[in-house]
């Protein structure tokens, strides 16, 4: 795997497969790989043929009383990682080579970023549009590999692909979970025993919701459901709800009914310190 940190040498080195007329997929991710990131990378190599993983923790997207200074690193580990799975190209760029001291430009998306995370985290998607943005326009992808466990931020870079006419196609990557379902994180990291066991009821309240529904003869109503997984959250005093929400998969709007294609999506913190999100489609077949 090459390894480069310059974007005009990753540009160069592009541009030179777009002319041998390879197809080009990129994995955008901010490092300390596990196997969500894996199979994000196995995707692509799967797709297209020429990989480029991007590994920047993205400072535009975190809140100031976030974690980017403590967000986890293992560099080595990564390119190991990558090499493994087939990727040909690591852009590492610093901060200030990303963000010119100047810079001055955004990208936002309006609507589907206000409520979930949006809600939680003011700037974050604008943060994350900024980033994917850039990324795609010295990449220049056939394909963007993106998990599922960000399901709102898949839906904003499909709303940003399309009202920013990328010719880039968009692919969504089923949430890999840990053997207890535990959704993969690099933030998983920070739990500690006690705190890991905790953090499982997000997943169990989620499913048990899934349960009823495909259980279910008749309709289901949003609101009975989320007040019990709601309660069955809160049996964890280390966790605290941010968000449970039942919402259209396509524009991330609540619905008071569950029918068609609806997602439950959940955001909690543990010991007010650690956010992890997660969700599951409520329809057979997928998620
Ligand atoms: O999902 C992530 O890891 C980040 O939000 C992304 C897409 C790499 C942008 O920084």
């Amino acid at each position: 795997v090459i390894v480069e940190k310059n974007i005009e040498d990753t540009r160069r080195i592009v541009n030179e497969w777009h002319r041998k007329g390879f197809s080009i997929g990129l994995v955008p991710t901010m490092g300390y790989f596990h196997n969500g990131h894996l199979e994000l990378m196995k995707r692509a190599a799967d797709t297209a043929d020429k990989v480029v993983v991007s590994l920047f923790v993205n400072p535009t997207q975190f809140g100031p009383s976030e974690d980017l200074v403590v967000y986890p690193k293992d560099f080595d580990g990564d390119c190991a990682k990558a090499r493994e799975v087939g990727a040909d190209l690591l852009f590492c760029p610093e901060p200030d080579m990303v963000y010119a001291p100047r810079h001055c430009t955004e990208v936002s998306v309006g609507g589907l970023t206000e409520g979930l995370c949006g809600a939680d985290r003011p700037g974050h998607f604008t943060g994350v549009a900024t980033i994917v943005s850039k990324l795609f326009n010295i990449v220049r992808p056939n394909h963007a590999f993106f998990g599922e466990k960000d399901f709102q931020q898949l839906t904003v870079i499909r709303q940003l692909v399309t009202d920013l006419n990328f010719t880039v196609s968009i692919v969504g990557v089923p949430i890999v979970r840990e053997p207890d379902g535990l959704a993969m994180s690099s933030r998983n990291a920070y739990l500690s025993p006690s705190e890991r066991e905790a953090a499982l009821v997000l997943f169990q309240a989620l499913s048990r919701i899934k349960q009823e529904v495909l259980d279910s003869d008749g309709m289901r109503y949003a609101q009975d459901l989320l007040v019990k997984a709601r309660e069955l959250i809160e049996t964890k005093p280390q966790c605290r709800v941010d968000y449970l929400e039942i919402v259209d998969e396509k524009d991330l709007s609540p619905v008071s009914a569950v029918k068609g294609k609806c997602r439950v999506l959940g955001a909690i913190r543990i010991s007010d310190r650690i956010r992890l999100i997660d969700n599951l489609a409520l329809y057979m077949a997928q998620g």
